[in-house]
């Protein structure tokens, strides 16, 4: 294997402020198929990826959590990788920017930019978008005051802040994309970045920020924290060693051949990513590519908005390689698509079981069938064998040319054109023909072998998608060693040996009733991720407590303004309720007991002092208390005896 070409590959590092869902999986799925494909194909590979813990708005989301920022974010990050484990990641760093390898060194970047005059003192007035952390101009705000990003209010902010001379740099950049075509990917993400910010003219950077604390601090001035982007970016170059003696990885691996990064945030690493690192004397990263949005209904997921989908219930019922092989075919790369768990299931049903785990199963059950179970040699090969082992034969370079592009969907759709070739080949010989008596056994011979060694071919190349199926497949061909699974093995046809054992095994990916999956599929992320109802909750015997602890408690009585079931699920009832004073939004996983329209009117008891937690992208203030069975089954909202005021304080 040729250890000479290196390949660096990067995705953003996230923001661990809520758990990490499908989009962010998404484009780590992405650069784990790519690593792994260049692994293949005998580069020296690095893949790294992270969590950008800093700024506004880790800090409020901890302090609304009751946490310090560092305890809030080591959980989301013990959690992302777990996720990323189960996800099957096989990334060679992940990268905090909490880690003290991090921020030492963009300190010293920070300083080394403000010694060469490149970051200057003054002060700062704009729109901020906390949830963003961006500051946008008058010109790029939706309606002169919502952010154009996420469509929330933005915030006018004034304060003394360093700035990054980026307008200095501007005509430089503008040669740059336009002397490399292939830096910026796909390329109508390069014009945009030209005609709406480089050409109209680039702004300083405000690089950093006195209003609040949870940052890496300027050193030479630490009232100061580095504003996240400048702290962000450095994470591709820190995570390598850069600034300190130990730096060989940065002298393999430096520039990045790929970064992935989602469209929201191209002008970041297409704009400032490359002036920072040209202001370090550092040549830039060879291609940023910026992939499109997993959208859910008609909108980008997103964590505050709560209109999510996770991995974890999809894995735990098929496996990780379904989901990563949806991933990556479902759209093209750069485009958006919609993500549902009807197309999920749909191609599981019809790529997977189908035409892969058919082809695998029907072969292996032939060769024992006819053969009783050991793999024949071929005889010799007709025209139309020839014709499909020219197209094995040419199937690597066809995925290796979609690869290059990032074409996942284009790699997948290749090999599964050689599949559909394969199944057909099967409809074509008809070998339970040949099988009928000795005459056809010669013929029957190179057909069974024909496409063993073709599924072997797919498998080969199926490995970067996904790492666990071709496993499966190799173990049923009976082709566990290991030189069989390499890509130096498809640069001939006929490797696979005649005489080796085949072993027929469970189906790859038993045929799923899609309406049961999509019951079962709404059930369990529900379940997953929903603030626990009463159901759910624990109904021991608790200890005991003294009355300051019940004091904590705020308990009201709240009148049923409206009460109505939440769209897509089975559980929830939203109730308005009427605190006289006030109106709030709850909700209460009692839809099984109750009928909206009958509670209307009621007075019931409320927790009116629990923290607001967001369900399904709707925010419930608080909990209506029920009494419950053991098993749940009888439930019974607590009401009152007679009328008091809505409101009222229950002690
Ligand atoms: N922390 C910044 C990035 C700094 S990189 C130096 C950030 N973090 S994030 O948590 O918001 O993650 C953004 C990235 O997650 C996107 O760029 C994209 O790669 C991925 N995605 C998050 N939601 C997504 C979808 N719904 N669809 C596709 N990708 C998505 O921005």
């Amino acid at each position: 294997m040729q250890q000479d070409k290196t390949f660096y590959i990067t995705t953003p590092i996230y923001y661990p402020s809520g758990q990490m869902h499908i989009g962010h999986t998404y484009t780590t799925v992405a650069a784990d198929t790519m690593a792994r494909f260049k692994k293949l194909t005998g580069y020296k590979t690095y893949f790294l990826t992270g969590t950008d813990e800093h700024g506004q708005k880790i800090e409020r989301t901890a302090k609304e959590a009751g946490k310090h920022p560092q305890e809030y974010v080591d959980a989301i990050v013990e959690d992302t990788k777990k996720l990323w484990k189960l996800m099957n990641i096989e990334y060679d760093d992940f990268i905090r920017t909490t880690d003290e390898r991090h921020t030492k060194i963009v300190q010293k970047i920070f300083r080394k930019l403000y010694e060469q005059g490149d970051i200057y003192k003054s002060e700062y007035e704009g729109q901020y978008c906390a949830p963003c952390e961006a500051f946008w101009t008058q010109t790029q705000l939706l309606d002169h005051s919502l952010c154009p990003d996420c469509k929330r209010p933005t915030e006018l902010v004034k304060e003394e802040s360093y700035f990054f001379r980026t307008s200095k740099y501007q005509d430089w950049l503008i040669d740059y994309i336009e002397k490399h075509p292939e830096f910026i990917q796909p390329t109508s993400r390069a014009n945009e970045m030209l005609n709406n910010f480089l050409r109209p003219g680039l702004q300083d950077l405000c690089v950093s920020r006195t209003s609040f604390s949870w940052g890496v601090p300027v050193d030479f001035d630490p009232k100061h924290v580095i504003y996240v982007w400048i702290d962000a970016l450095s994470n591709y170059i820190t995570a390598l060693g850069y600034g300190t003696e130990n730096d060989e990885l940065m002298r393999t691996f430096w520039p990045a051949n790929v970064q992935l990064v989602g469209k929201e945030i191209v002008r970041f690493h297409t704009i400032y990513w490359p002036i920072m690192l040209h202001a370090l004397g550092l040549p830039l990263p060879k291609q940023v590519f910026a992939h499109g949005w997993l959208l859910f209904g008609d909108d980008k997921m997103s964590k505050s908005k709560g209109n999510v989908a996770y991995p974890q219930p999809i894995v735990e019922r098929y496996g990780c390689d379904p989901l990563r092989y949806y991933l990556m075919r479902e759209m093209p790369f750069g485009a958006d698509g919609n993500y549902t768990n009807e197309a999920l299931v749909n191609r599981i049903n019809a790529d997977l079981a189908n035409d892969l785990g058919n082809l695998l199963s029907r072969s292996v059950a032939m060769i024992e069938k006819y053969f009783d179970g050991i793999l024949p040699s071929p005889t010799g090969y007709e025209e139309l064998d020839n014709s499909l082992i020219e197209q094995l034969l040419a199937l690597p370079q066809k995925v290796e040319i979609e690869m290059d592009k990032l074409q996942f969907s284009g790699a997948l759709i290749e090999i599964w054109n050689v599949i559909g070739e394969l199944n057909k080949y099967i409809d074509l010989t008809t070998p339970w023909i040949l099988g009928r008596d000795e005459s056809g056994k010669p013929r029957l011979k190179t057909v069974l072998y024909l496409l063993a060694e073709g599924i072997r071919f797919v498998a080969v190349l199926l490995q970067p998608f996904m790492p666990s199926t071709p496993k499966l497949i190799f173990e049923q061909l009976g082709a566990d060693d290991s030189s069989l699974h390499t890509w130096e093995s498809l640069s001939s046809f006929g490797v696979l040996q005649g005489g080796t054992r085949v072993k027929k095994k469970d189906a790859l990916f038993p045929r799923l009733d899609v309406d049961k999956e999509l019951k079962e599929l709404a059930k369990a992320s529900e379940k997953m991720f929903e603030e626990p109802t009463q159901e759910t909750e624990e109904k021991e015997e608790k200890s005991l407590v003294s009355i300051d602890d019940f004091d904590k408690l705020s308990l009201r009585i709240a009148r049923v303004i409206n009460c109505e079931k939440l769209e897509k699920s089975d559980k929830l009832l939203k109730f308005t309720l009427s605190l006289g004073d006030e109106t709030r939004t709850v909700l209460s996983g009692i839809a099984e007991h109750y009928k909206p329209e009958e509670l209307i009117g009621k007075k019931l008891v409320l927790i009116t002092n629990l923290e607001p937690r967001k369900i399904r992208g709707v925010l419930s203030e608080g909990m209506l208390l029920s009494a419950a069975s053991k098993t749940d089954k009888e439930l019974s909202l607590l009401t009152i005896m007679d009328d008091v005021p809505d409101g009222s304080y229950i002690s």
